[in-house]
């Protein structure tokens, strides 16, 4: 019932030339691979050239962060309209490297949420435990509570648009991959967490992503598992093949 969505996260790597050689020789890869939804989130000066090179192929662009106000005096930032203009249609929020290096928090990830939604933005909510909490044996309960504060006051109608992406940061960039059966439990607490809050009939429609070093070889076993509905790849994005890979473990 649910669609897989593989979604890659560029981070801070590619220039406007290189996304578009990227996609380029990425569309013809992944053409006719209908059975996940296929999207790029690239840094915000590649989005333009990214939607351009994307268009006409099933290949669909997203940012990696947005600011929650519409405009004013907020150097540095870049409202929806901005991303909308560009051609981005998904944007990540609260990503850990966001969290941890730039001061998000869930309050700011809330606001970046609603802001999103209402710009009509599909949202891709990050979340998860640091290893601190994972060894503290608290992961379901900081997962429950984040869940909580970054979807709160979104409305059941407005939730069909959010993504959550369950990133256990200890797994991000470090080669450590949860093990499927970690990724299936903690997707499962969250998605419990939605029953909760919104309903059963929403809990079995919401995408809940795993990410933190899926890749080419560890994919088909992730995505196998119940609760996982598709993955948010960061290294493994930067790669064609490996890419192309994950986008066939999905179909
Ligand atoms: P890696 O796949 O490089 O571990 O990054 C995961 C991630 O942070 C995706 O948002």
């Amino acid at each position: 019932m649910r669609k897989y969505v593989i979604a890659g996260n560029w981070k801070m790597n590619m220039t406007p030339s290189e996304a578009k050689a990227f996609i380029t020789e990425l569309a013809p890869c992944v053409a006719g691979k209908d059975g996940c939804d296929i999207v790029l989130c690239v840094p915000y000066v590649d989005i333009y050239v990214a939607a351009e090179a994307a268009k006409g192929t099933n290949i669909h662009i997203g940012a990696e962060n947005v600011h929650y106000e519409a405009k004013g005096a907020y150097t540095g930032e870049v409202s929806t309209a901005m991303l909308k203009e560009v051609g981005a249609e998904y944007v990540i929020i609260g990503h850990s490297e966001r969290r941890q290096y730039f001061g998000e928090t869930d309050t700011t990830v809330n606001l970046r949420t609603k802001a999103a939604l209402a710009a009509g933005l599909k949202a891709i909510v990050c979340l998860g435990e640091v290893k601190e909490e994972r060894l503290a044996g608290i992961t379901d309960e900081v997962v429950a509570m984040q869940t909580k504060l970054d979807l709160a006051g979104i409305s059941a109608e407005d939730l069909k648009n959010v993504i959550i992406a369950y990133e256990p940061v200890w797994a991000i960039g470090t080669g450590l991959t949860a093990t499927p059966e970690q990724a299936d439990e903690t997707c499962g607490v969250i998605r419990k967490t939605i029953a909760a809050l919104y309903g059963e009939k929403a809990a079995e429609e919401i995408i809940i992503q795993y990410g933190g070093s899926m890749n080419d070889k560890n994919a088909k076993e992730l995505l196998g598992k119940e609760n996982v509905d598709g993955g948010l790849i960061g290294g493994a994005s930067l790669k064609v093949d490996a890419f192309t890979t994950i986008v066939d473990a999905a179909n």
